[in-house]
């Protein structure tokens, strides 16, 4: 794990291991390691480092939000089904002092009714939704740019 400041970090929630391979048309063609290659990229021009975990597990989320305190300046997370019930990701995240956002690559609000409502929304910076790839990077700038005012 990167220590220090001005270190992110990266949570991919269940099935994004599929990325690439499932319902391409809903969450596109991109491999969840080219997804990482465009963040790590996007991180390089923003000056900051980068770390991108991915887990099918509830626990090892949870596990990966506690060991960021210190650690990480920021966490952008795609919770995947997690953000539509997980209280234990929601609890995990308002019990840790760093500012996160919450990514989805599909527009959940044009979804099916049970995907419209987040326990992860009102606990983070804020919500980017719908943007495919772009999702993730606009969250990381976001995101380090509330970090870098608030820190200044
Ligand atoms: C998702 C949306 C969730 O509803 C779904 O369960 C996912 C992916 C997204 O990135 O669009 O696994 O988080």
């Amino acid at each position: 794990m990167d220590s220090g400041k001005r270190s992110y970090l990266v949570l991919h929630g269940p099935n994004l291991n599929l990325l690439g391979k499932r319902e391409v048309g809903i969450y596109g063609d991109l491999s969840l390691d080219e997804l990482n290659s465009l963040l790590h990229t996007e991180a390089e021009k923003l000056g900051v480092k980068l770390e991108c975990y991915q887990s099918n597990s509830e626990g090892d989320l949870l596990d990966r939000i506690h060991g960021a305190v210190g650690n990480y300046e920021g966490i952008v997370i795609n919770p995947g089904a997690f953000s539509h019930y997980s209280i234990a990701l929601r609890d995990a995240l308002a019990g840790v002092d760093i500012p996160a956002v919450e990514i989805h690559l599909s527009n959940i609000y044009a979804r099916e009714e049970f995907r419209h409502r987040s326990v992860i929304a009102p606990v983070v910076q804020g919500q980017i939704s719908g943007f495919g790839p772009q999702s993730y990077l606009l969250g990381l700038r976001s995101l380090v740019n509330i970090c870098d005012r608030t820190s200044s």
